[in-house]
């Protein structure tokens, strides 16, 4: 069921990155205002909506009906849901159509959907006429707390994920979280695991609030404002310091090498979601720096029992299908997370954590000791039913 809008005053979120500095704009409602938003930005600019067929079901007609208020022309592109759009046909149809659609250099791109779409649309914008300019409205927890900001656009090659793409950053983003009431519970969860992750890679207190107050995220109200608002400030913080990745914007990766590895074994499919991946992936992070002596065992039970409790899957038996070839094999995610982007000259890096609320990049691990760990994790019990 489409949730009503309602309004509500906005929480914005400065990412201050000099010319190029944007806001972010969170809160219950605020959809109705983008096209005020981009009329006062870019004014007698032309847009197309990029989206995907659900999300086209729930926010389109809202979307465009505030352009039209404001008196912005607009035309719409929209792809097949998933990971399938995130490819060079995918990426084929929306450049085509942005460029039927007469989408010209001071025009703007809007990225209406998850992910999914913030990436294929905002990799089509940076590379259309040589760059347009493009805006996220984020309809995913995931995408509003993580893959909106920051400017990393890109499509996956048969070969890995993200491995072609962009810095381009988006020069508004619109964060409505009555979206989120038409998410189904699993989506909404698997956002979540990108919430904690702020917690757990560089803001203890933030954890600590999040074991005390998830519920009432899930159930909307102020606490999942407050926690995406948090998500974005730290994520805005880390961008407008190291915005291509040269240091500490690596530690956003946090469960993201074991996780891609996983999302790569399950064929990106419905299996195992993005956020799953970075679940199970923190916690054998956070496994790792223990089993290294890098924290006790108890943090790294901490981190387990938190993801669990939200309903997110934190081990690798938890995933459908384990048994199943390519999986359960500690070389072939081996060879997984060597065609990973933070792999330089075979040598994995990994984000590792020397206390919750403090994550390290360790450059250069002992691909012997990741071997051994896997091997130790694959030959556990199923903790938890898939
Ligand atoms: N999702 C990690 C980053 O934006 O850097």
């Amino acid at each position: 069921m489409t949730a009503p809008l309602k309004n509500s005053d906005p929480i914005i979120v400065d990412v201050a990155l000099g010319e190029r500095a944007y806001d972010i704009v969170i809160g219950r409602g605020v959809l109705q205002s983008l096209g005020a938003r981009i009329a006062a930005l870019r004014p007698g600019v032309r847009t197309a909506v990029v989206t995907d067929r659900t999300v086209a079901r729930h926010w389109l007609e809202p979307a465009e009906a505030s352009l039209a208020a404001a008196g912005i022309p607009t035309s719409r592109i929209v792809v097949e849901e998933g990971e399938i759009s995130k490819t060079y046909a995918g990426l084929e149809k929306v450049s085509e159509a942005l460029i039927a659609a007469m989408i010209e250099r001071n025009d703007l791109v809007v990225a209406l959907g998850g992910g999914v779409v913030g990436d294929l649309a905002g990799f089509a914008a940076a590379i259309l006429r040589r760059g347009v300019d493009f805006v996220q409205v984020p309809t995913s927890l995931l995408a509003q707390v993580d893959s909106s900001v920051g400017g990393k656009t890109g499509i996956n090659s048969p070969q890995g994920k993200n491995l072609l793409g962009a810095f381009h950053q988006p020069v508004l983003v619109i964060a409505d979280t009555a979206v989120l009431d038409t998410l189904s519970p699993r989506q909404f969860r698997a956002g979540y695991a990108e919430v904690a992750k702020y917690g757990v890679l560089g803001d203890a207190a933030f954890f600590t609030w999040l074991e005390k107050n998830h519920a009432d995220i899930f159930k909307g109200g102020s606490a999942r404002e407050h926690a995406i608002a948090t998500s974005c400030r730290a994520k805005a913080g880390v961008v407008s310091r190291d915005e291509r990745e040269t240091g500490e914007r690596a530690l956003l990766n946090l469960g993201h090498t074991f996780g891609h590895a996983l999302e790569a074994a399950t064929g990106f499919s419905d299996r195992l979601f993005h956020g799953e991946g970075v679940a199970i992936g923190m916690v054998l992070a956070a496994e790792f720096s223990a089993k290294l002596g890098m924290i006790g065992q108890a943090d790294a039970a901490r981190v387990e029992r938190h993801l669990a409790e939200a309903g997110l899957p934190t081990h690798l038996q938890d995933i459908a299908g384990f048994a199943q070839e390519g999986l359960a094999d500690a070389d072939a995610l081996m060879a997984l997370m060597a065609q990973d982007k933070k792999v330089k000259r075979g040598r994995l890096a990994f984000i590792l954590l020397e206390a919750i609320g403090c994550a390290v990049v360790a450059k250069d691990v002992e691909p012997s000791l990741v071997r051994d760990f896997l091997k130790e994790k694959l030959g556990e019990k199923p903790a938890r039913k898939a």
